[in-house]
């Protein structure tokens, strides 16, 4: 496809409002493409990385492609995480390849990624029982990090500024939707299908402690001195500098890192620069009563 007619698709694109499929906020060629996404064909082999959008995505998929490969950074240099690892509900207008196309043109075994809340995953996942990881990072860094992204990911909606982004965060009406029900809906869902829970805050705190739990879910012995690399590899300075997991590779016309880089600053805790303290007691309030009886609790600071 010549760079013009990417251009012109990726401006048509443009800060669109959200569009709602089951009351759900997504951009509208997802709803376009939604009988698609439904009828998606998982394999029993497939491995699903899924996550609320920004909870440290980019992350794990580096995690488990170097797992996957024997900690092997040359092999996991082969393509840019999106390709190494289609992400299912992401599309494009034709004739640009979304995804799904990915996926679909991918050999077995395949690690797919979605940021979809469990009602809306395609029900082939769980016909056929496929493994999955869910990371779920605590809302005040996640919600941070997502107004960062919505100001750099030109097609995302308009986010406006903080105080506006987090009242639509803590209202649900983001992409996605509401952080709350996604983060409970996975962890429920734990309890009859095989999903790994992990999260953001564990991973920073003991990164080896983490990759061995995803080693042994993925049934992948582990050396010492592979653990090692694999630590290396992924810590967010190594992740920064390498262009195969940090999005440089999109064009500036979707993702503008001079406005914020994809890589921003990969802590816990950076929330505290942004939350006013009445802020942040509302979100501990609505989190309480939207969490009430899960065992679900998250730490927002190490
Ligand atoms: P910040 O914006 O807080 O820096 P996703 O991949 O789900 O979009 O999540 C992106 C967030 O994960 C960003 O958070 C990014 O910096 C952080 N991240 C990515 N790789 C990381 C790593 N190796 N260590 C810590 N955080 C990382």
């Amino acid at each position: 496809m010549d760079l013009k007619s990417e251009e012109e698709i990726f401006s048509s694109m443009k800060r669109s409002v959200p569009v709602e499929v089951e009351g759900i906020p997504f951009h509208s060629v997802t709803k376009d493409n939604w009988g698609l996404l439904r009828a998606f064909a998982a394999r029993p082999d497939d491995l699903l990385i899924s996550t609320y959008p920004k909870a440290g995505t980019t992350w794990i998929q580096e995690i488990v492609d170097m797992l996957q490969q024997g900690g092997d950074p040359q092999k996991c240099a082969r393509a840019p995480t999106h390709k190494r690892m289609p992400f299912i509900d992401l599309f494009f207008p034709k004739p640009m390849t979304s995804g799904i196309d990915d996926a679909e043109a991918m050999p077995s075994p395949r690690t797919l990624k979605t940021h979809l809340p469990i009602q809306l995953l395609p029900p082939s996942f769980w016909e056929h029982n496929c493994k999955i990881i869910y990371v779920a990072r605590n809302a005040k860094d996640n919600a941070v990090s997502y107004f960062h992204f919505h100001r750099m990911n030109l097609v995302m909606p308009e986010p406006g500024n903080w105080d506006q982004f987090l009242e639509d965060y803590l209202a649900g009406k983001v992409m996605c939707g509401s952080w709350f029900d996604h983060v409970r809906g996975w962890w429920e869902a734990k309890e009859k299908h095989p999903i790994l829970y992990l999260f953001y805050e564990d991973i920073k705190e003991d990164p080896a402690r983490e990759i061995q739990k995803v080693a042994q879910f993925l049934g992948i012995e582990l050396t010492e001195p592979v653990l090692k690399r694999i630590v290396h590899h992924t810590t967010f300075e190594t992740m920064k500098n390498n262009p195969m997991a940090n999005y440089s590779t999109l064009p500036s016309s979707i993702l503008d890192q001079t406005v914020s880089p994809f890589m921003r600053k990969g802590t816990v805790g950076n929330w505290k620069e942004y939350f006013t303290v009445a802020q942040s007691e509302r979100l501990d309030e609505i989190c309480a009563r939207k969490l009430e009886g899960s065992g679900l609790s998250f730490r927002t600071q190490l």
